[in-house]
């Protein structure tokens, strides 16, 4: 009788989550979800932190939404800004936030996006080679498996977390740029992932400051889940800067069906709703290499180090704004 009462009370606190963290307030961001027929209709919905962030001050236990801006986090409006290091007294710490999209039911929004698109106003000017503003899907369960609105059960295609699919939509800074598919067939997920990045593919001055994607700019990233029989056949990406667009490369396949789930896998997952997960970060190991040095990107090797970046770009930051998903074609109109 005891144990099995025990294990009840066990379950439900598993269920619920450390019930401190439910009064933590998130930061606001209005996101659009759009139809062709209906247009945009404004979402109420808002941000959360990692469960794992680690802060400035305060724990996780005691989460306010001033530790949000502790952890380099804050919006305004639609705008959400993520910034590496932040300022405690006179020393700069990397903070690296991660943050999830969370609806006003205090569950992650589910965007369901086979044969839709997303689309998301970026500003990479002030992130250096060796950074990744990373904003990206990953197949959490909506009520992370917990207490999504505490920021529980993060998972991605390397298995951090638990093993799911992830798509990578963009993961870049000023120099370099690359949307990457990583889906998992059960816990065998393509880790490497099939990607499409212009440097790679030849583009040398696609992606950058004053180029034909001028990064120094705002502009406008839109990703397309094409579909075609129910599957997924590609994924397409253009961009719109200063009410010009430029179409970019585009990913149809995906490795092995048979091993990984392939592009099919991939869009499976987005059929049935993933998760918008958004991060900055860089890494002392790799310094990004897979994305902006050698054959990926024109930066330096070295370059990239965290400790270059701390001292060269205390300021890392990135913006992201206008996040719409809905109907292919219906999220850039007017
Ligand atoms: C957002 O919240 C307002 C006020 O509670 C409500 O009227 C509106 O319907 C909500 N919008 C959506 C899309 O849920």
């Amino acid at each position: 009788m005891y144990s099995k009462l025990s294990s009840i009370g066990l379950v439900a606190w598993l269920l619920a989550g450390p019930a401190i963290a439910q009064t933590e307030e998130h930061p606001l961001l209005s996101t659009w979800k759009c139809t062709t027929s209906g247009g945009c209709i404004q979402q109420n919905t808002s941000i959360v932190l990692d469960k794992d962030s680690k802060y400035a001050k305060g724990t996780a236990g005691s989460r306010t939404a001033a530790d949000y801006a502790a952890m380099g986090v804050s919006t305004s409006g639609s705008a959400l800004t993520l910034t590496h290091y932040v300022k405690s007294g006179s020393q700069l710490n990397p903070a690296s936030p991660r943050v999830y999209l969370l609806g006003d039911d205090g569950k992650y929004v589910m965007m369901k996006l086979l044969g839709q698109e997303l689309s998301v106003d970026v500003d990479y000017s002030d992130v250096p080679c060796g950074e990744n503003g990373a904003f990206y899907l990953s197949e959490m369960a909506a009520d992370g498996r917990g207490n999504a609105a505490a920021g529980t059960g993060y998972c991605d295609a390397q298995c951090q977390g638990y093993c799911c699919n992830e798509m990578d939509v963009l993961e870049a800074n000023s120099r370099a740029n690359a949307m990457t598919g990583h889906p998992c067939n059960g816990n065998n997920c393509d880790k490497g992932g099939c990607a499409y990045n212009p440097y790679l593919s030849g583009q040398r001055n696609f992606w950058g400051p004053g180029m034909t994607v001028d990064t120094s700019k705002r502009f406008t990233v839109v990703t397309q889940f094409q579909a075609s029989g129910g599957r997924l056949s590609s994924i397409t990406r253009k961009y719109i800067q200063n009410g010009r667009q430029i179409s970019s490369g585009s990913i149809s396949n995906c490795g092995s069906e048979g091993s990984t789930g392939g592009l099919t896998g991939m869009g499976a997952a987005l059929g049935r709703g993933m998760v918008l997960a958004i991060s900055i970060w860089n890494d002392a190991t790799q310094q990004m290499a897979w994305l902006d040095s050698g054959n990926n990107g024109p930066c330096r090797s070295g370059e990239g180090s965290p400790s270059n970046i701390q001292s060269q770009h205390p300021g890392t930051h990135v913006v992201y704004s206008n996040i719409k998903w809905g109907d292919i074609g219906s999220t850039t109109k007017g």
